[in-house]
């Protein structure tokens, strides 16, 4: 296993749209290895394959708490249903390191995708777990949370991130 280095805006493979995995290998699952502790590790509760410059339709996510960890690795994942109720909730994100926004999505959807295995799985996601995982194949399609707010907001959180990664490239000894 090994650390990945994510990827941050304004990288455009971020806005790349992924391409779909059409075998998986020991290469994916090792690849599934490594987000999972390049997640953990950051730490965040959701990782995609663009935010480590792979422009693969692959997740991992563990909304678990740290005492009952529940990973999920998802490879072509895809939403096929979405309730019509909505629900809004604090977002961040890996590659817009310290901000974040009220997001207002589906509160709950139906997710497909393959496992490790290359089996397929159904998953119903509600609560956090929903929200994580809209937010996560959002980035296989190049969205961001940030383009679900609006312009001014998404904007100013831009602004406010590019400076301070700017800074924090400048100011010796803050990694
Ligand atoms: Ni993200």
């Amino acid at each position: 296993m090994a650390l990945i280095p994510i990827i941050l805006i304004p990288d455009p493979v971020l806005r790349k749209v992924a391409a779909p995995v059409t075998e998986i290998t020991d290469g994916t699952r090792q690849l599934l290895d490594d987000m999972a502790e390049t997640m953990y590790d950051a730490p965040g509760i959701g990782l995609a394959a663009p935010q480590v410059n792979i422009s693969e339709r692959v997740i991992v996510m563990d909304c678990g708490r740290d005492e009952a960890p529940d990973l999920y690795k998802m490879i072509n994942p895809e939403i096929v249903a979405r309730s019509d109720d909505r629900s809004v909730l604090e977002e961040g994100c890996l590659s817009i390191p310290h901000q974040t926004a009220e997001v207002e999505r589906p509160a709950s959807v139906d997710v497909r995708y393959l496992d490790t295995d290359g089996r397929e799985q159904m998953l119903q996601c509600e609560g956090l777990l929903a929200a994580c995982v809209q937010h996560e194949i959002d980035h296989l399609d190049g969205v961001l949370f940030i383009d679900h707010l609006s312009r001014l907001k998404r904007d100013m959180i831009v602004r406010k991130a590019l400076k301070e990664l700017r800074q924090s490239a400048t100011s010796p000894g803050r990694g």
